[in-house]
């Protein structure tokens, strides 16, 4: 049986785990391959990533790995290219990079805020600055990028920059898929909520709870409706059906995928 994004050459950036188990983007690059794409996987964690390919060929997949830093202009470029010479085409360009640092205005570093809007904003404009040419080229592409519910809603911290970058991330998507609407290039964004991914224990637990895992993870189970978090795999399936032909007359649209995190209002 053919696959949902069967022969698509897939370029996944952020394509490691920042711990054991599945991230986001991990998971993603995974179920691509299991549906028949071959898989670009970039991360500036060589080992991250090389867990990545391990996991697709053992499962008779194929991926290449690539080394690099998301948020330099030079690496963005060399990446694409990589791919370029690689596999010759770009079907889909999967933007995983992003996270936050918790503060208010008040309390934020400024390198802090530069950080935010470089990790979650410019890795993405630098990924489509250098992809869409060659899609528009292909006279077609999907890209699909990772947003969060606090582009939409407090999620229980201060996330001044998260919020105002992960916002700004749908808009950047929504004015692409305008632009390219025309040109086969279509531009979707997957918002998750409060997901169980590695970087609850790796990030979120030292940041909002004195590192105390258990107490993170009852926390944040406790917020979603479900009584559970999501997982990476929640996410990664949005985005494979943006990714796919399936969702070919579907550009400039959000995924939100959150267990119903953001129907409550108390
Ligand atoms: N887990 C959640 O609850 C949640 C909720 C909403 C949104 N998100 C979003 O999901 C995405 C992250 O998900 P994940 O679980 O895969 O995270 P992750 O932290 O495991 O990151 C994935 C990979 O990105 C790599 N990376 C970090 N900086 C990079 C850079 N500059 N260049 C290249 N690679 C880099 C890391 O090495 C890691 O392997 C983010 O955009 C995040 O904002 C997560």
């Amino acid at each position: 049986m053919a696959g949902r994004v069967d022969g698509k050459v897939a370029l996944v950036i952020g394509a490691g785990s920042v711990g054991d188990g599945y991230g986001n983007g991990k998971a993603a690059a995974v179920l691509y391959a299991r549906e028949g794409a071959k898989i670009f996987a970039v991360d500036i964690d060589g080992d991250a990533v090389a867990e990545t390919r391990k996991i697709i060929e053992d499962e008779g997949g194929t991926c290449e790995t690539h080394s690099g830093d998301a948020m330099k202009s030079d690496q963005v470029e060399a990446m694409v290219e990589s791919c370029m010479a690689t596999f010759g085409r770009i079907d889909i360009l999967h933007n995983n990079c992003g996270g936050s640092i918790p503060g208010g205005p008040a309390e934020l570093l400024e390198e802090d805020w530069d950080f935010q809007i470089d990790f979650n904003l410019k890795t993405v404009f630098l990924a489509c600055k250098y992809v869409l040419p060659i899609m528009e080229k292909q006279g077609k592409g999907a890209i699909v990028n990772i947003s969060s519910i606090a582009s939409m809603t407090n999620i229980g911290r201060d996330l001044c920059a998260y919020q105002a970058s992960k916002s700004g991330l749908i808009q950047f998507s929504h004015a692409i898929a305008y632009q390219y609407a025309a040109k086969g290039v279509r531009c979707n964004c997957v918002v998750p909520g409060l997901m169980h991914t590695p970087l609850v224990e790796a990030r979120v637990a030292g940041q909002a709870y004195n590192g105390d895992v258990a107490r993170a993870i009852a926390d944040r189970d406790a917020m979603c409706p479900t009584g559970k978090m999501g997982d990476a795999w929640d996410v990664a399936y949005a985005a494979l059906y943006l990714a796919s032909d399936e969702a070919k007359y579907v550009t400039g649209a959000e995924i939100v995928v959150d267990g119903g995190v953001t129907l409550k209002s108390y």
